[in-house]
Order: C-alpha cells, then sequence, then structure tokens
C-alpha cells in the first residue's frame, strides 16, 4: 500500500474543528414542530413511519420550499433580464437568493455566490478555468478522504496540463486526515489544495482553518467541499479564510443545485469558460446559461425555513434562550447552533447503540470524547451480512440508508472494502430522532438474529 495512502498513527486530540454558537438542542415540542414542517416525513412505510437516515446523499425538504418552487412557476416565471414584471420579479428573486445565500456562508458579497446544477459540476467548471493557469510540473493536493467530486477535477489536470497531483492519506485507526503527510505534500510549485470540510462516508470533520493557513503559507489556493458539513455545521468563509467553498443545497433541506462561493479577486481574475455575450460580471460570469429559477426560488425558502428554527429555538427565540437574532446571518448561524446542539444527542445515542449490536463494527471515529471533531454520519459493516444485503433488509423495513462507497472511493479502497461492498452508511440530521434509532439498532438486531437462528438451524 502507497505510503501515502493509511499513515501510521492517529493525530487525534484536534479540538472542536469549528466556532459553534451555543445552544440548547430541540425539546420534543420543538422536534415535533420542526418535523411538521417537512411533508416527506410523515410518509408511511407498512403502518410504521418511513425513517429517512439517507440525509448524506440528500435531505428532505420543508413545506416552505414545495410552496415557493410551485409559485414561482405559478406566478413569475421568466427568463432573466427582460423588461416586463415577470422577469423583474424573477430577477428579484435571483438577487435575494444570492444575498441570502451570500449570509448563510459568512461571504463579503452577494457577487462571490455562485449557482449550479450540482458541486461536481461547478467543481468541473472551476477546475478547469484554474487548470488554465497552471504549467507543467504545478502540483495540486488531493486527499484520500475526499468524495471523488474534489478529487477527479483535479486528476484531470494531470493528463490536461501535466500537473502533478500529491496525495494526503488518513489514519485507518480514527479516518482522520495525515496532517503530516499534508505538510510534506505542500512545496514551492503547490497551487491548489483541495480538501473536504467532513468525510461523507466516516463524518470525520478536517481542521480546514489550519490546512488553509497551510496551503496560504505555500501560496496555494484552497478548495473546500462543505456538501456534507453544510447540514451539520456553520459556515463562515471568512474564519475558515478559502478562496472557494462548495456545497449542495438538496443536502441542506433545498432543492437540488449546487452553491460555490470564491473570492472576489479570484473569481474576477480567472477566465470562465462562457458564451460571448454573457457578462464578465460577478456572479454572471460562472452562472452559464438560464438559472434553475423554482429552485433558487426554493432555495430561497430553505433560507427561510432555517432562520424560522434559529429565531424560535435559538437564543432569544420562543422555544428557548435569551436573546433575541436580529440580523439574516445571526439567524442562520443560530440555527446551526441548534442543529449541532440536537445531533450531538443523535450522534452519542447511536455511538453507544450501534457499539450495541453484535458483529457490527463501526470506522472513523467512535470516541464520544470527540463528538466535535464530527458529524453525526456513521459507517458500518456487519459481520456475516454485505452493506447491499443490510441497506435491503433496513429498506424492507421502512429504514432508508445508502450502502456502497458513495464515491468515497479512495477511503473505501485505502480501508480494503470495496471488494466486499463498501459499507452501510446511516446519516443523522436534526429532523431525526431517538426513536428512530431505536428503530434502526431493533432492525439490525432482528437481521443478525435472523441469521443466527438461520445458522443454529443449520
Ligand atoms: C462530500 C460530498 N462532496 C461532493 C458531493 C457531490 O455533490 P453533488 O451531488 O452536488 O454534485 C457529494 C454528494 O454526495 C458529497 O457528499
Amino acid at each position: 500500500m502507497p505510503a501515502d495512502q493509511i499513515a501510521s498513527r492517529p493525530s487525534g486530540g484536534q479540538s472542536a474543528v469549528l466556532a459553534v454558537p451555543a445552544a440548547r438542542p430541540l425539546t420534543d415540542a420543538g422536534m415535533d414542530a420542526v418535523r411538521a414542517q417537512f411533508p416527506a416525513l410523515s410518509r408511511e412505510h407498512d403502518g410504521r413511519s418511513y425513517v429517512y437516515l439517507d440525509g448524506p446523499g440528500g435531505t428532505q425538504v420543508p413545506r416552505g420550499t414545495i410552496d415557493a418552487m410551485v409559485g414561482y412557476l405559478a406566478r413569475f416565471n421568466a427568463n432573466h433580464e427582460g423588461a416586463f414584471p415577470t422577469s423583474e420579479e424573477s430577477d428579484a428573486m435571483l438577487a435575494e437568493v444570492h444575498a441570502a445565500a451570500a449570509d448563510y456562508l459568512g461571504a463579503a458579497d452577494a457577487g462571490e455566490i455562485v449557482f449550479g446544477q450540482n458541486m461536481t459540476t461547478l467543481t468541473f467548471a472551476l477546475s478547469r478555468a484554474v487548470g488554465r493557469t497552471l504549467k507543467h510540473g504545478d502540483e495540486v493536493v488531493v486527499t484520500r478522504l475526499d468524495h471523488d467530486a474534489n478529487v477527479a477535477p483535479w486528476l484531470a489536470l494531470q493528463e490536461e496540463r501535466g500537473v502533478r497531483v500529491r496525495w494526503v492519506g488518513v489514519h485507518e485507526e480514527d479516518c482522520t486526515l495525515d496532517m503530516d503527510g499534508l505538510e510534506r505534500a505542500l512545496g514551492p510549485r503547490t497551487r491548489l489544495v483541495a480538501v473536504g470540510l467532513a468525510s461523507n462516508a466516516v463524518g470525520t470533520l478536517n481542521p480546514v482553518p489550519r490546512i488553509v493557513e497551510m496551503a496560504h503559507a505555500a501560496g496555494a489556493l484552497t478548495y473546500v467541499d462543505a456538501v456534507h458539513a453544510a447540514p451539520h455545521v456553520p459556515l463562515d468563509v471568512a474564519s475558515l479564510g478559502t478562496d472557494f467553498l462548495v456545497c449542495s443545497p438538496y443536502k441542506f433541506f433545498g432543492p437540488h443545485l449546487g452553491l460555490l462561493y470564491g473570492r472576489r479577486d479570484v473569481l474576477e481574475g480567472l477566465d470562465a469558460y462562457k458564451v460571448r455575450p454573457a457578462t464578465s460580471e460577478l456572479p454572471g460570469k460562472w452562472e452559464t446559461g438560464t438559472p434553475p429559477g423554482e429552485s433558487l426560488a426554493g432555495l430561497l425558502a430553505t433560507f427561510g425555513y432555517l432562520e424560522w428554527l434559529g429565531a424560535t429555538f435559538g437564543p432569544g427565540g420562543s422555544g428557548g434562550g435569551s436573546g433575541a437574532a436580529t440580523t439574516r446571518r445571526a439567524r442562520l448561524r443560530a440555527a446551526m447552533g441548534v442543529i449541532g446542539a440536537t445531533e450531538r444527542g443523535l450522534a452519542r445515542r447511536a455511538l453507544t447503540a450501534l457499539g450495541g449490536v453484535p458483529g457490527l463494527r463501526l470506522r472513523g471515529m467512535v470516541d464520544p470524547n470527540r463528538l466535535a471533531e464530527r458529524v453525526p454520519t456513521f459507517a458500518f459493516t456487519l459481520a456475516g451480512h454485505s452493506p447491499r444485503e443490510v441497506a435491503t433488509e433496513l429498506g424492507r423495513r421502512g429504514i432508508a440508508v445508502w450502502d456502497g462507497d458513495y464515491y468515497a472511493y479512495e477511503l473505501i479502497r485505502a480501508l480494503r472494502l470495496a471488494e466486499s461492498g463498501g459499507m452501510v452508511r446511516v446519516g443523522f440530521v436534526h429532523y431525526n430522532t431517538a426513536a428512530e434509532i431505536d428503530r434502526l439498532v431493533e432492525a439490525l438486531a432482528e437481521i443478525t438474529g435472523r441469521s443466527s437462528a438461520v445458522k443454529g438451524e443449520a
């Protein structure tokens, strides 16, 4: 195995990776109010509620988001920059959703916000533009903990531009990044470091502020994949210090879209692939073709949902706390505080409960004292059952989970799990409940119990 693939010892001990606003978890009444916002959560399966543990693949959306999408199509569906009311209304909404996303990410201005089809498509576009500036022998750094959407676009530059790709491995014991390996990978030719904020397989939060510092000290740009982190932690491009950050609204309670932040001077300095009449102003220069109006209207309503969550259950809200959030950014951050506090309770319970299932092996951080270094996404194998078998059995019981590699292509291979079907992944978001964890664990016990009974009979 290459030395950069699995490092020998865990880095351990890095404290909370990101500053999370203090908040209380949702109470039972708060959880009921939250769940009531999501129509999909009332779906049933064989007379029991359906359990969505597939959040890492895409979350459910609040009613307001659905209504806003329908409302857009019903009332002001129009292409942009027309001289008539529906186009003007649509353009006003587009400006507002850029401003809201800037508040969500802590960007300096709405011009730094670029929407696209999804994170992968945005990253291919951006990496092609960065590639135009690179010379033979320049280097980019990628990691074995990342989703392939933050790896493959940079790998392609090897062939296209003669760029050298340097890899950062992971510590097998706890699935943290090998920071010493990162240090070694950086050098005078490093032009860009691509890294994830959270692993979509095992939930590790990477120390991105430090990684950005190290990359900048080497004179490199940073491209942070925050897709998996976004539903769990507050995002703040200023305190992360990153040049780029990407996420996907469909993973944080919005419609299917991609969202990219780029520092103004960097976005302005790069050449975009665009049609000749397209504007060279930000963000239009990077937003190719006609914008998906209904999805963006939906996203604006998703931000509205998060503001409601923060205003109601964060500090000063009617659901508890002691000082109202007065700006959109403050309400959005307050929401992430509530989400974080709620999820920590779920993560603790899930770790204990999954740890008690016979034959179940969790990968990644399993120490309940390190919850600040992870998000509540857990990947495991179950002895005697392929991940697909487990996912299918859970699916039959109305519990949606993923199996396979979920495009955490390098990690699953580094852990030598590709041949055996990867791992089962369960992901919790703030609308999941303790009762759902109990349902999951009961179902897993049934699956393992049934197999021991069958073995016993044999
Ligand atoms: C961490 C991470 N990065 C990138 C992606 C790709 O996102 P998109 O589907 O928006 O292209 C995903 C999707 O699962 C992801 O989990």
